[in-house]
């Protein structure tokens, strides 16, 4: 699907970018033409990142950030502005994840997924507005079934991701106005990915996800990439403030009781 957009000459930043999903989609970026700028903590992943999506002969910058730190993003973000230009796309996907129960998890092991998935995202955005191509630009920010759908073991996420589609929809209200879209895609479980990795670590696990996916199979992070670039592109020029689950149908209901059928496992 990537070849139906033509990127060259773009933009494009992914927060969070050096693997997994979000890795997919500045990939898919480069592939489609753009100059691909990506941020995460680890200077090898980055590194790697650089290295393996600067393969499709495009600029590929990295720079090394916790989005937690304001201050380094908003450096971050303008270094890079500094060498590729103001940003067509802007993508904010940096996460993280573990089960835990709302009895036993810590108030850091709280704060830690809030701060990065929700604050995170709020740096990415706010610094990463006045590098915007005004108007034209689009931004996604990666939210996940979470967002909505209450789920056992998940509850930091769930409260993070719910802000985070929040967040998407004020900011969209706001900067609709100066020809900014912001958007938010909402991946279902993916296949090889930490997130899912962490989530169904057994091959029992993945099967219930599996089987709960009415689609009855993981997404790719390639079909997660295929949504970006539509939604980046003129064909979703009055998309605003959407939320769009990319998830083979998994947000309807199975999502939800998963979660319950692994907490009831781990229980024993
Ligand atoms: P992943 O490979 O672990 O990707 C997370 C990325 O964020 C990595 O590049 C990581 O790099 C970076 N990161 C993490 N904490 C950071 C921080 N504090 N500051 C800066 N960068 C940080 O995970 P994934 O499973 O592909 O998930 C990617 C996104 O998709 C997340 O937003 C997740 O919530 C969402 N999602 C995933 C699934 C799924 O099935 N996997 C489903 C729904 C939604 P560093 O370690 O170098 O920082
Ligand atoms: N279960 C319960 N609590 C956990 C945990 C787990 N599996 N992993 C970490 N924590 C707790 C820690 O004990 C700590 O709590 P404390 O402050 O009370 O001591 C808190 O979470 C922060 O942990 P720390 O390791 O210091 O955080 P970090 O900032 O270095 O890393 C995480 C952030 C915890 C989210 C880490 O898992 C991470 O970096 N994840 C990124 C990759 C990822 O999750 N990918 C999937 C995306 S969907």
């Amino acid at each position: 699907m990537s070849d139906l957009f033509d990127y060259s000459g773009r933009t494009v930043f992914v927060a969070g970018g050096t693997s997994g999903i979000n890795l997919g989609v500045a990939r898919a970026f480069a592939q489609a033409g753009a100059s691909v700028g990506v941020l995460s903590r680890s200077p090898d992943k980055v590194r790697a990142a650089v290295d393996s999506i600067g393969e499709s002969g495009v600029t590929v910058l990295g720079f090394a950030a916790d989005v937690r730190d304001y201050e380094a993003v908003a450096q971050g973000i303008g270094a890079i502005c500094g060498e590729i230009g103001e940003l067509d796309v802007l993508v904010s996907g940096a996460a993280g994840n573990f089960p835990a129960a709302v009895d036993t998890m810590s108030a850091g092991a709280f704060a830690a997924v809030v701060d990065i998935d929700l604050k995170g995202t709020f740096n990415v955005l706010r610094a990463g507005r006045e590098h915007l191509r005004a108007p034209g630009a689009s931004v996604i920010t990666i939210s996940a079934p979470q967002s909505t759908i209450p789920m056992a073991m998940q509850a930091h996420a769930c409260a993070a991701k719910a802000g985070v589609d929040m967040l998407t929809k004020c900011a969209a209200l706001e900067w609709g106005h100066h020809g900014i879209r912001v958007n938010a895609v909402m991946p279902g479980p993916i296949e090889d990915t930490e997130g899912m990795a962490r989530l169904a670590p057994t091959p029992q696990m993945a099967d219930l996800v599996t089987r709960s996916v009415p689609m009855g199979r993981y997404g790719t992070a390639q079909e997660i990439a295929d949504c970006c670039l539509w939604l980046a592109s003129p064909y979703a020029a009055y998309v605003n403030g959407a939320i769009i689950p990319v998830d083979g149908g998994w947000s309807l209901g199975g999502a939800s009781e998963v979660f319950t059928a692994m907490r009831n496992m781990l229980a024993g």
